[in-house]
């Protein structure tokens, strides 16, 4: 287990397109089991690849709820229906929150970490980090979705603050 570092606002990775995994190796392995820690360690609700200075497609997301834990490889969404205004934060944007539009249901097709083939029916919060995730692997983030007027800027003694009271 390793937690691996986080690419921040304003790394040019972020706005790359990840490449598709051909061969799940010990490597991939690796780090779908570093991601799903990184995530853990920060609470996050999902991760992808390229939040870790990595350009390939895969991403993890845990919703903390049975049944809500994956690690998905080369993700296609096949299928997306209605819309959903949410909130919404990513790991790699601490400071920033907004409203988004996602949609409300989505079907994904992925391989899971044995290369079988995983198909997803997700709606509501799993729709959401879905389309999330996935938007990362093509270089997209949340920031330039958000809705105008609804972005909050968190000063980090706030953050600060949060993670103390945690303790
Ligand atoms: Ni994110």
């Amino acid at each position: 287990m390793a937690i691996r570092n986080l690419r921040y606002e304003g790394d040019e990775i972020l706005k790359k397109r990840a490449r598709e995994i051909e061969v799940i190796d010990d490597k991939i392995k690796e780090l779908a089991q570093d991601m799903m820690d990184t995530m853990h360690k920060w609470d996050g609700l999902g991760l992808a690849a390229p939040q870790v200075g990595i350009l390939k497609r895969i991403i993890v997301i845990d919703l903390y709820e049975e049944g809500t834990q994956f690690t998905l490889i080369n993700p296609v969404i096949i299928n997306e229906k209605g819309f959903q205004e949410v909130e919404e934060g990513c790991l790699s944007f601490p400071n920033k929150f907004g409203k988004v539009e996602r949609p409300k249901e989505i079907i994904v097709e992925a391989l899971n970490l044995d290369g079988k083939k995983v198909k997803i029916k997700a709606k509501d919060l799993l729709a959401q980090a879905l389309s999330h995730e996935i938007d990362h692997l093509n270089g997209i983030v949340f920031t330039e979705k958000i809705k105008p007027g609804t972005l909050e800027v968190v000063s980090d003694e706030d953050i600060r603050k949060a993670k103390e009271g945690k303790k």
